[in-house]
């Protein structure tokens, strides 16, 4: 895998501009609902969240509802959300259920689909309360490093064919192994795609997160992967040495100030993926490895202490080399709306989608995940709702910076005097390539 040749797959968006209708249009929203949403694999949920048989998640795209249902200790079904009778949805967030039941006239499905009982169903005429045609539609399922994918399109591509590209970069973290350790939601008044873009690259960190600067050189490259893309830090040191921004270029003689700061601020400002574990590793950076060792030296001690302590814990250390982490970079958009930053030991996930099919609202949902000794997982995790968006006690101050943006980029994308955006060539490519896919899919869907 070689990430390091320049890769300008993801600018060849014609111009380089993405016209503002892609994120303000009802019609555009409209054409997405059906031709993106309609048949794209789309994560619906993670593993976890439905563990016993019995257990259901239902998850809303659009106007379209599914519900996620473990059928047996290792068998996932989606069916269509709807009662066959008299359309009623039969499901809402997550539960369990015996039977799939409909609360307006109470006909029942069993785990697996079949319709279990009708009410009087002796009235009707035969043919129309069939089995087959009372079963529940079922809706494609797919499973991944612990996320429960599904896909409105029955003809679709396989779910691994649509995540190979990532997949092959991705493995090795064993991000089945993770399990959650906070989620929190919003309803964002902006595009889905808009606040998607607020997290797959790193050219706004500057500016947005410029407090960050004093312990880490923000440059970022990034490189697209089939309709996927990812960036990273390949040409500077990932932590540890003050922006040239600040220093004017020049370089930063001892990192470990630097690598001490960056992960106690993370701790405290984010508090997401492997932040939690790092705040340790990087204490012992400063006090054990000796003034003067060389950056990467630095950087290679702070791996193992993050290793050791991992291991003290009773955690699970990835089958990952040093190679395949670097290769990896530190951020993936996965096509259409799933984006993480992950390392070997957490990793903190972002979604967002549409909200029914207005292009101006969107969900956002946000989750840290980390390893576990076996038995220490927290139970039921359960999603914490804010629409206090500046709240820095319940989002962190690094959210709180980065929302404070999305509806003002929303409403600024109305302006008359707006003539599309322009992502960077190089440190946007994911923004690039994903508008690049989203208009290839739209077009052709998976034959593209
Ligand atoms: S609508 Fe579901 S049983 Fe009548
Ligand atoms: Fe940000």
């Amino acid at each position: 895998m070689n990430v390091h040749a320049p890769n300008t797959a993801g600018t060849s968006q014609g111009s380089g501009i993405i016209p503002a209708e892609n994120y303000i249009s009802p019609e555009f929203a409209k054409r997405e609902a059906e031709l993106l949403w309609g048949r794209v694999w789309q994560m619906a949920c993670r593993e976890e969240e439905i563990p016993k048989v019995g257990d259901f998640y239902t998850y809303d795209i659009c106007d379209q509802s599914v519900v996620v249902v473990r059928v047996a200790a290792d068998e996932i079904k989606a069916y269509h959300n709807v009662c066959p009778h008299r359309g009623r949805t039969l499901t809402e967030g997550c539960g369990h259920a015996a039977r799939l039941f409909c609360k307006y006239h109470g006909w029942s499905w069993s785990l697996d689909g079949t319709i279990a009982k009708v009410v009087d169903r002796h009235e009707w005429p035969e043919a129309m309360v069939s089995d087959e045609e009372l079963n529940l539609m079922p809706v494609k399922v797919g499973r991944w490093a612990g996320w429960i994918y599904i896909n409105l399109d029955p003809e679709s591509v396989s779910l691994e064919d649509h995540l190979a590209p990532a997949k092959a970069y991705l493995d090795p973290f064993d991000l089945g192994g993770l399990r959650y350790h906070w989620r929190k939601s919003a309803i964002m008044n902006c595009n889905w795609k808009v606040i998607l873009e607020a997290f797959n690259e790193g050219y706004h960190v500057q500016t947005t997160h410029s407090q960050m600067l004093r312990y880490f050189d923000d440059w970022t490259q990034s490189y697209a992967h089939g309709r996927h893309a990812h960036f990273g830090y390949w040409e500077s040191l990932p932590m540890g040495s003050r922006s040239p921004r600040l220093t004017g270029g020049a370089p930063t003689e001892d990192i470990r100030p630097g690598i001490r700061d960056y992960m106690d601020d993370m701790a405290v400002t984010l508090n997401a993926g492997s932040s939690v574990q790092a705040v340790h590793a990087g204490r012992r950076v400063e006090q054990e490895v000796p003034p003067g060792t060389p950056p990467m030296e630095v950087l290679m001690k702070f791996g193992q202490f993050l290793y050791e302590h991992a291991i003290s814990l009773g955690l699970k250390w990835p089958d990952i080399s040093a190679e395949q982490m670097q290769a990896a970079g530190i951020d993936w958009h996965l096509f259409p709306n799933q984006i993480m930053l992950m390392g070997p030991t957490g990793l903190l996930g972002y979604r967002a989608r549409p909200l029914g099919n207005d292009p101006d609202k969107c969900i956002f949902d946000v989750y840290s995940m980390q390893r576990y000794a076996e038995g220490q997982e927290p139970k039921n995790v359960e999603v914490e709702w804010s629409q206090n968006l500046d709240d820095k006690d319940f989002w962190g101050l690094i959210l709180t910076q980065d929302f404070a943006n999305v509806a003002e980029v929303q409403k600024g994308m109305k302006s008359k005097g707006f003539k599309g955006a322009r992502p960077n060539p190089l440190q946007e490519v994911a923004v690039l390539n994903f508008h690049r896919a989203l208009t290839e899919f739209m077009d052709k869907g998976y034959a593209a």
